[in-house]
């Protein structure tokens, strides 16, 4: 396959200072060098940060896939990201300015601004409160359910600080999705708030805390975020305001960082796969902490005078990091917002790139495409001149937002790349490096694997493709920043992620190499789909639909969406006694928003009476997903029953009807 789109303009966009650049080819070869002796060029990068004690062994390989980094080194990710801050000028330096979405006047009501030292005491004395009130020892789990609130952060270093685990639910996703997580990962207490600002609108949080608390038994205590204010029901002995708690330790508490080891584990995040349940990633901190460090560097160009604003949430792995753990490590002022990115109008995220002066932006292709849909003009209104990087992450940036956000906010000359990666990889691995050798920039490709990153794509056999072949992208060497395990399920780690090809690293993606070795990642070969860059096992919102009694049989599949690049349709298979109605429709759809929460929405429920299957009843979702983006469905050799396809075929041309018709509009 070739590469499906031509460059929208002139391939070369180069940085300010040249002296940097350098061409693919001499990139290739330096690149290659770093690859053959990755251990050796990793040590390198770790040997960068301050460790408390050295590592005896760089790469633990004698497990394999389960690999360990810098074996018997000892390290602490809060004391990286706080006091060796603190011990320099960069104490006063602003680490964080929180903005909140309310505003008045279209200015911001509340702004925080958390200096190094204000986040190192708040961080200590939450510490403190963790350690003796709530008994939580190293190695015990911390849940977390918190929207985008300054306490959010903290709440990760302090957990970290004392050699605690720590699992961030994202605060979009319902309480069964938050209960069946916090069991999973143990978790004795959790953090959460009354309540967050989203679209002008409160969402109370702690209703939905408490009902996946009812099946969450073993959280012991619940300390609450007072975000929105108003009245909050809270259970005598279990809940506890977080003002409150933190006001009875004193305001210089210091809590000794713990001297984690390099292999620990830092967090567990979860994240969607083909089947089962979610999948809990395990990273470890010293591999971590390296890779972020690395591409702090390489891919953000942090420099002091930088202020760096990441658009994504905490909750999911973008936010962990390159909004806490990376920014903070490099001593870097960042931004936080709270809110919907077009709240109260579509400038809001203009303006706070200007209010700032926002240097270095992350975003996402969801994000640039919403923006794009109301116009150059809400961008106008605000100077976005101080941006001077730029880069995108969560899916394939089509050709459209590329050039528009370039034009529109990087006066078609600041880099902007579209860095790839995965929650598993714990950081970014294929991506244009500003910071480091200046290659020339391709649009809409993802760059070059990182020095150290042995990516490839691969045909079914396992074999290397040829340049412009699309096939299987996978990491062959180990890197730092994988993952220890899935928690809990060493086995399903082998079979997911190293069973497809043994012995390397199986990312789920379709990609292609070029000629000079940028890779293009097309997207997801799996049954995972990507709504507003958010992974989605299909596989879940079946699970969900299943459990309403009416349905017999489902297959969710991924449309084309033009904002949310995609987003997930339904055909229903109804039992027998259920007639389709719209009543139905409206069931199912709040079905899976119970079980997984609102950013799983449903766009469509399509009744049918059979889906494409194989002959030993195996659903066909290629075919499925085919006729519902509208393409051929290919090969249907193996189908039981080809009338089923048109009754795909039809189910969805009549949705097209209905919406030209003007039912959605
Ligand atoms: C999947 C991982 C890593 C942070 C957010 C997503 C897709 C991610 C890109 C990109 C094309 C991308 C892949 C990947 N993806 N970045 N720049 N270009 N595709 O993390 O939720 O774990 O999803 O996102 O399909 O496998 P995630």
């Amino acid at each position: 396959m070739s590469v499906s789109w031509t460059l929208p303009f002139d391939e070369k966009i180069l940085p300010e200072d040249r002296s940097k650049s350098t061409t693919a080819q001499d990139y290739a070869k330096v690149h290659r060098k770093s690859v053959e002796d990755s251990r050796e060029f990793w040590a390198g990068v770790a040997r960068e940060m301050e460790w408390f004690r050295p590592w005896d062994r760089v790469l633990d390989d004698s497990e394999p896939p389960f690999y360990k980094w810098f074996v018997g080194g000892e390290l602490n990710a809060s004391y990286l990201c706080l006091d060796r801050h603190v011990k320099t000028w960069r104490k006063n330096k602003v680490a964080l300015i929180w903005e909140g979405e309310p505003t008045a006047d279209g200015r911001p009501t509340e702004v925080r601004t958390l200096t190094y030292y204000d986040l190192y005491r708040e961080v200590n004395r939450l510490a403190h409160l963790l350690k003796h009130r709530y008994n939580i020892k190293r190695g015990d789990t911390v849940g977390v359910y918190l929207p985008m609130v300054p306490e959010l952060p903290a709440v990760m270093l302090a957990a970290a600080r004392i050699g605690a685990v720590f699992t961030v639910v994202f605060s979009g996703f319902s309480s069964d999705a938050l209960a069946e997580r916090l069991n999973d990962a143990g978790a004795k207490i959790l953090f959460t708030a009354d309540g967050v600002w989203r679209k002008g609108k409160v969402l109370d949080l702690k209703p939905i805390a408490d009902r996946a608390l009812e099946k969450a038994p073993a959280v012991r205590n619940v300390v609450v975020v007072r975000r929105v204010g108003g009245r909050t029901a809270m259970r005598e002995g279990r809940d506890e305001f977080y003002d409150s708690a933190l006001k009875e330790v004193p305001v210089n508490a210091f809590v000794e960082p713990e001297r984690t080891k390099s292999e620990d584990p830092l967090y567990v995040l979860y994240t969607s796969g083909t089947t089962g349940k979610p999948k809990g990633q395990v990273h470890d901190i010293g591999g971590y902490l390296t890779l972020l460090h690395a591409t702090m560097n390489w891919v953000f160009d942090v420099r002091d005078t930088d202020v760096y604003w990441c658009s994504a949430d905490i909750g999911w792995v973008t936010g962990h990091s390159y909004i806490v753990f990376g920014p903070l490590m490099e001593g870097v002022t960042g931004v936080m917002y709270e809110g919907a990115l077009d709240c109260p109008a579509p400038d809001r995220w203009a303006s706070i790139i200007e209010r700032y002066g926002v240097s270095v932006f992350y975003t996402s292709p969801t994000a640039i495409r919403g923006w794009m849909r109301n116009g150059e003009e809400w961008v106008r209104k605000h100077d976005t001149s101080t941006v001077r990087l730029m880069h995108s992450v969560g899916e394939p940036i089509n050709p459209e937002a590329f050039r528009w956000l370039f034009k529109a906010v990087g006066r078609e000359k600041v880099p902007f790349g579209s860095t790839w990666w995965m929650t598993e990889t714990g950081g970014i691995l294929i991506s244009h490096l500003p910071g480091l050798h200046m290659v020339p920039m391709k649009p809409g490709t993802n760059g070059p694997p990182l020095p150290g990153i042995d990516a490839d794509v691969l045909d079914e056999a396992g074999k290397a493709q040829e340049a412009g072949e699309r096939g299987y992208l996978v990491i062959r060497k180990p890197w730092p920043g994988m993952p220890l395990t899935i928690y809990k399920d060493p086995k399903r780690y082998v079979d997911v992620y190293y069973g497809r090809f043994p012995g390397v690293f199986y990312a789920g993606d379709y990609a292609v190499k070029d000629e000079d070795g940028y890779f293009w990642i097309l997207g997801r070969a799996d049954e995972v789909i990507k709504v507003a860059g958010h992974r989605l096992g299909t596989y879940e919102l079946e699970s969900a639909l299943i459990q309403h009694p009416a349905v017999a049989e489902s297959a969710v599949v991924g449309v084309p969406d033009e904002v949310k690049g995609e987003v997930p349709v339904a055909f229903v298979i109804l039992r027998q006694g259920y007639t389709p109605s719209e009543g139905l429709k409206k069931e199912l759809n709040d079905i899976t928003r119970e079980k997984v929460g609102a950013v799983a929405a449903i766009r469509e429920v399509l009744f049918v009476s059979k889906l494409p299957k194989t002959r030993s009843a195996k659903i066909m979702r290629r075919v499925v997903q085919a006729v519902a983006a509208g393409r051929s469905p290919g090969d249907v050799t193996t189908l039981e029953d080809e009338a089923s396809v048109e009754e795909v075929r039809s189910a969805h041309e009549a949705l097209q009807h209905e919406v030209r018709g003007g039912k959605s509009s």
